[in-house]
C-alpha cells in the first residue's frame, strides 16, 4: 500500500492542530465529541495535546447511502452523549468527504442546546463536497482517493495503522 501521510507528519499536525484549539478556547472547558469509529485515533492523540479542561464522548453516526433506506440520511446513535447545554463542543471525525455526516451532526448538537460548535477533520477529500459546511479545523486535504489507516477503514479493517495509506 502507497503511504500518502506518514506517521511523523500526522503526528506533527495533529499536535499543531492542538495548539490552535488551545489558544482559541483559552483555559474554557472544552467537549470532545468524537464520530465513531473513525474518529478514535485521532481524537485520542488529539485531547492529549489539549491545555484545557477536556471532556471526551462519542457518537455514532452510519450513513444510509448507497443501500436501500432513505438515500442520505444519516442515522445517529447518541447514547453515549453526555447533556452537552451549555457546553462549547468540538467535533472531530476522521475525514469530511461529501460533508453529509458532519453537516447533519453539527446541526443535531445544536438542536440539543450547546453553547458553541467547532469541527476539526484530519482529513479532507478535495471535489466530494456536496454540503456547504467548512471545517474549522482540517489536518490536511488529500485528492479524489480511498484512504486507510489512523482511524479510517475498509470493511471495518485497516484501521490501527499509523499511517494513511492510498487503498484506492
Ligand atoms: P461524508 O458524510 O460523505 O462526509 O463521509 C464521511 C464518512 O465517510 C467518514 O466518517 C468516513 O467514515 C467515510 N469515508 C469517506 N471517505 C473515506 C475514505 O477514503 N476512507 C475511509 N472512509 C471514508
Ligand atoms: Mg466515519
Amino acid at each position: 500500500m502507497k503511504t500518502l501521510i506518514d506517521e511523523e507528519t500526522i503526528k506533527k499536525r495533529v499536535t499543531e492542530i492542538a495548539k490552535l484549539i488551545s489558544a482559541e478556547f483559552n483555559g474554557q472547558p472544552l467537549t470532545v465529541v468524537g464520530v465513531l469509529t473513525g474518529a478514535l485515533i485521532f481524537v485520542s492523540d488529539l485531547v492529549r495535546h489539549l491545555n484545557l479542561p477536556v471532556r471526551i464522548c462519542f457518537v455514532r453516526a452510519s450513513s444510509y447511502r448507497g443501500e436501500t433506506t432513505v438515500p442520505g440520511d444519516l442515522n445517529i446513535d447518541s447514547s453515549m452523549l453526555p447533556d452537552i447545554q451549555g457546553r462549547n463542543i468540538l467535533l472531530v471525525d476522521d475525514i469530511l468527504d461529501s460533508g453529509h455526516t458532519l453537516s447533519k451532526l453539527t446541526s443535531y448538537l445544536k438542536e440539543k442546546g450547546c453553547k458553541n460548535i467547532r469541527t476539526a477533520v484530519l482529513l479532507r477529500k478535495i471535489g466530494r463536497q456536496e454540503h456547504p459546511i467548512e471545517p474549522d479545523y482540517c489536518g490536511f486535504e488529500i485528492p479524489d482517493k480511498f484512504v486507510v489507516g489512523y482511524g479510517l477503514d475498509y470493511n471495518d479493517e485497516y484501521r490501527n495503522l499509523p499511517f494513511i495509506g492510498d487503498l484506492s
